[in-house]
């Protein structure tokens, strides 16, 4: 069975898609085969692995609301990497949160749609909307371990609070096992804040924190903007080095 992380932070911007993109696409590099999965209705992974959102009819969508009638299999796609699949999702997905929730056992859709497939793939990230919804809590439910990258800055810690709140609530309704790993990104170093943040994040969250930090650089957005991962964009960059290392960290994780 392939281990299966979630990206989740209710926060916008503070580097799910590309946390999800540049690991998907670091573990792919060193020939894992991966498949990411796009959870958000923004498109942001689907974007940073280079599609065009609309492009797709067949989505993550259509595999929450329809998974009889249409197969996980028939909407993964695959990407310029080689080994690194993925699921796409536009807006249409922003409707899935309202026909699910009169559902049973809507919690746990994702997590029944990838279960044919997940022995197709070493691993499987998925990529969380910026909210704590129906569609967050089918990431947390589907996954053995959640990712909450936090950025080093004043404020960043409020909003944890909430998210282990949710993350408690998961284990207790069905995920008992679910590790969380923090994940600091956008690190910089220069700011006043930065060393508080970090002190507080590892009083609270001990050696769940990740030994990596991703810095903050203007290279992602280029990337971004290329609709390449640095891991391909900027090969041999700092942040494309800081994402390698860190997947070192989740393969020992996973053993
Ligand atoms: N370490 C970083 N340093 C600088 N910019 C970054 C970094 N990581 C991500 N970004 C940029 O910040 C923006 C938000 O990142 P994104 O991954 O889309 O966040 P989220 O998915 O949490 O909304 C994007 O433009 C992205 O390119
Ligand atoms: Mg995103």
């Amino acid at each position: 069975m392939s281990e299966i992380c979630t990206i989740a932070n209710q926060k916008g911007g503070v580097g799910k898609s590309t946390t999800c993109a540049c690991l998907s696409a670091a573990l792919a590099e060193i020939g894992k085969r991966i498949l990411a999965v796009d959870l958000d209705p923004q498109g942001g992974l689907t974007t940073s692995l280079g599609f065009d959102p609309d492009s797709f009819q067949n989505t993550a969508y259509n595999v929450l609301i329809n998974s009889n009638e249409s197969p996980v299999r028939t909407a993964i796609i695959e990407t310029e990497i080689p080994n690194l699949f993925l699921l796409p999702s536009n807006l249409d997905l922003a409707g899935a949160e309202g026909e699910l929730i009169g559902e049973i056992g809507w919690d746990k859709t994702l997590k029944d749609a990838l279960f044919p497939i997940a022995q197709d793939y070493d691993s499987i990230f998925i990529d969380c909307p910026p909210s704590l919804g129906i569609l967050t809590t089918n990431g947390l439910m589907a996954a053995q371990t959640v990712i909450i990258p936090v950025q080093s800055e004043y404020l960043a810690l409020k909003g944890l609070k909430e998210l282990n709140r949710v993350i408690s609530k998961i284990r207790k309704k069905g995920n008992p096992d679910l590790k969380i790993r923090i994940l600091r990104t956008m690190h910089d170093a220069r700011s006043s804040h930065t060393k508080e943040v970090i002190e507080e994040l590892e009083k609270i969250f001990g050696d769940q924190v990740y030994q990596s930090v991703i810095k903050r650089t203007i290279k992602f957005a280029d990337s971004a903007l290329a609709g390449k991962p640095i891991i391909l964009y900027a090969k041999s960059s700092e942040g494309a080095e800081a994402y390698r290392q860190l997947t070192q960290e989740v393969l020992k994780d996973e053993q």
